[in-house]
């Protein structure tokens, strides 16, 4: 059974003081809803420790959005793995095309970051995805594949206590652009079978929840959440507002309803 996951990417948006007042209002919006799916607010470093105070004890949990790979050092402006952990900081986003594209991210420094989330128990949501021309020269197998064997490079099965894998096509970040949920759902496929070839473990692909991420907004995402493979949602600009999350949030106590055993 895999959890739902609606994860809130706020990239470099909010103040302390913003990053309060959009808490706030998600929690007074959430307080009756049964069901809950297991919600991920990734705000900027900044705001961290404020969100981890805020949602302690209302099953919230809260992400970064990227990790230096080493523990310490001369490592001017970075951030490691310990120093989040510390903070009660659980789950770090890595490898999101935003990175690979404006700070030079790549397929061994993912598995580097990776290495380092799972060495100090933070959960990592990792973002595969194609650009809009891999997907027009028939390249997004390919590429999303070499992708997620890259950053489980070296990882054994064991190691990978706890993993998340985000579908984000790059073309529909941000664009208002969004991946037909057939589509999405046969990438997610195409990502366990990856998983399956690396570990052999079909169970173990099974297990991995896999987001689509991608101008995920209510008009489209319960039509997402009901693919066999999409096990929720990375959002960026949707997840800026209490009105546009919040109802993401109950998408998935849809979702959850829907996959919970009936006893
Ligand atoms: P978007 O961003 O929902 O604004 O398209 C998604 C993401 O960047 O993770």
């Amino acid at each position: 059974m895999r959890p739902v996951i609606i994860a809130g990417n706020w990239k470099m948006y909010k103040t302390k003081s913003e990053a309060e007042e959009l808490v706030n209002s998600i929690l007074a919006a959430i307080a009756e809803l049964g069901n809950l799916p297991c919600v991920v607010l990734c705000p900027p470093f900044t705001a961290l420790e404020t969100v981890v105070q805020l949602v302690q004890a209302r099953g919230i949990e809260v992400g970064a959005q990227n990790i230096d790979y080493h523990d310490a050092g001369a490592y001017t402006g970075e951030i490691s793995a310990p120093m989040l952990t510390h903070l009660g900081v659980k789950y770090v986003i890595l490898g999101h095309s935003e990175r690979r594209q404006y700070f030079g991210e790549t397929n061994a420094s993912v598995n580097l970051k990776l290495k380092a989330s799972l060495k100090h128990h933070l959960v990592p949501i990792v973002c595969v995805g194609e650009t809009v021309d891999e997907r027009e020269a028939g390249l997004t197998d390919a590429v999303v594949s070499r992708q997620v064997a890259a950053a489980l490079s070296d990882v054994s099965a064991t190691e990978l206590s706890s993993l998340i894998i985000a579908y984000e096509p790059v073309w529909a970040i941000g664009t208002g652009a969004v991946c037909e949920p057939v589509e999405a759902n046969r990438v997610a496929q195409l990502i366990r079978g990856t998983i399956n070839n690396l570990y052999h473990k079909k169970d173990f692909a099974e297990a991995v929840p896999i987001l689509y991420g991608g101008s995920v907004k209510a008009a489209t995402i319960e039509e997402q959440l009901a693919q066999s493979d999409i096990d929720g949602a990375l959002v960026g600009g949707a997840s800026l507002k209490a009105e546009e999350f919040v109802p993401l949030i109950q998408a998935g106590c849809k979702k959850v309803c829907l996959t919970v055993p009936k006893t």
